[in-house]
């Protein structure tokens, strides 16, 4: 089969797209025929090498974390999934990843795909998905009537945070620029601060809100400034930057690590279902273009979910 690969790490150019071997389900695991897999930042890190101690892969290693497809081989002791089920997942990162033609998979991963969307743009649900999820709720613990302001609203995670936090109720203060500014008004963001044209942190200087979730790189000092923008006793809840601990206010500071769940998986989806949540694929990509997209998420240029196609 095909796959984009890299035998070290590196830079954009040690993914290689080239033939690899067809893996087979282990004990707990299914083959999924690969019709999408989502892009996510975590893939540059770990090709990068800069999160080894944490992701260590034995190479060469197939990236590629989230994942939608169609089953074609079940291995011994999986029960509730048969061939030709559709399926989305978050994948175990140290393991071979969907930038192929066929990922095994962890069974106890796998959910039903939303009904009515492209299977392929289903792999852009889970990591964005779950880690918005999981930053608001579990983290934040968000509540109706709150305040929530969500830096780095144009991205994947940001898409879905701004749809949750909305339905929850709260008010929704977004960053992002022009080119995800209409996205982030019809997901339900109440203000939209466009952080190209003038600094977040100016245009918001003086206001506070119960939570604050960070999904941009910034400077010590500039997540210093966000978490200033928490109200005393509110939650500063960041996937990238950790925030400074800040007990005199009362405010919480909390890091996502997002991890792999396939019940809340399956309530993702079924908000798709439902029409809740819309699932939407900015990009559509030849995964031989996975090094590209690499590149172009690197220095900015990606807005939105990008899927690559096997
Ligand atoms: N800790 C975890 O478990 C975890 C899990 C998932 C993701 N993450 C991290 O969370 C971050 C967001 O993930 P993602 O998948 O949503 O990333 P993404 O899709 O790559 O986010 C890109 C978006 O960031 C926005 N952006 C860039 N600079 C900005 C700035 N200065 N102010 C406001 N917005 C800015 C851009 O918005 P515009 O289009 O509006 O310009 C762009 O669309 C990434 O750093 C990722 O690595 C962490």
């Amino acid at each position: 089969m095909k796959a984009v690969r890299y035998h070290s790490h590196g830079d954009s150019d040690v993914l290689v797209h080239e033939e690899a071997d067809r893996p087979q389900a282990g004990p707990g695991q299914v083959v999924l025929g690969v019709a999408g897999t989502g892009f996510n930042m975590l893939d540059v890190a770990i090709r990068a090498g800069i999160v080894r101690e944490l992701f260590a892969v034995s190479l060469p290693h197939t990236p590629g974390v989230d994942v939608s497809g169609t089953v074609t081989e079940v291995g011994p002791d999986v029960t509730g999934w048969s061939v030709g089920d559709e399926a989305v997942a978050f994948l175990p990162p140290t393991e071979p990843g969907a930038a192929a033609e066929y990922v095994a998979a962890p069974a106890q991963l796998l959910a039903a795909p939303p009904r009515g969307v492209d299977l392929a743009d289903a792999a852009g649900l889970p990591v964005a998905g779950l880690t918005a999820r999981q930053a608001l709720y579990e983290h934040a613990g968000l509540k109706a009537g709150q305040s929530v302001l969500i830096n780095g609203a144009g991205g994947g995670v940001g898409g879905y945070a701004v749809q949750l936090a909305a339905r929850t109720g709260a008010s929704v203060t977004a960053t992002g620029s022009a080119r995800s500014r209409d996205r982030s008004r019809s997901y339900g963001a109440d203000r939209v601060v466009d952080y190209t044209e003038t600094p977040v942190l100016d245009a918001l200087s003086g206001q506070r809100f119960d939570a604050v979730l960070q999904l941009v790189r910034t400077s010590p000092e500039e997540t210093a400034r966000l978490v200033d923008l928490v109200a005393d006793g509110g939650v500063f809840v960041s996937a990238t930057t950790p925030g400074p601990e800040n007990p005199e206010r009362g405010v919480r500071v909390e890091q996502v690590e997002v991890r792999s769940d396939a019940d809340r998986l399956a309530e993702l989806v079924a908000a798709v279902d439902s029409g809740e949540l819309r699932l939407e694929v900015a990009q559509r990509r030849p995964l031989a273009e996975l090094p590209a997209v690499h590149d172009e998420a690197a220095a900015g240029k990606l807005s939105g979910k990008t899927v690559l196609i096997p």
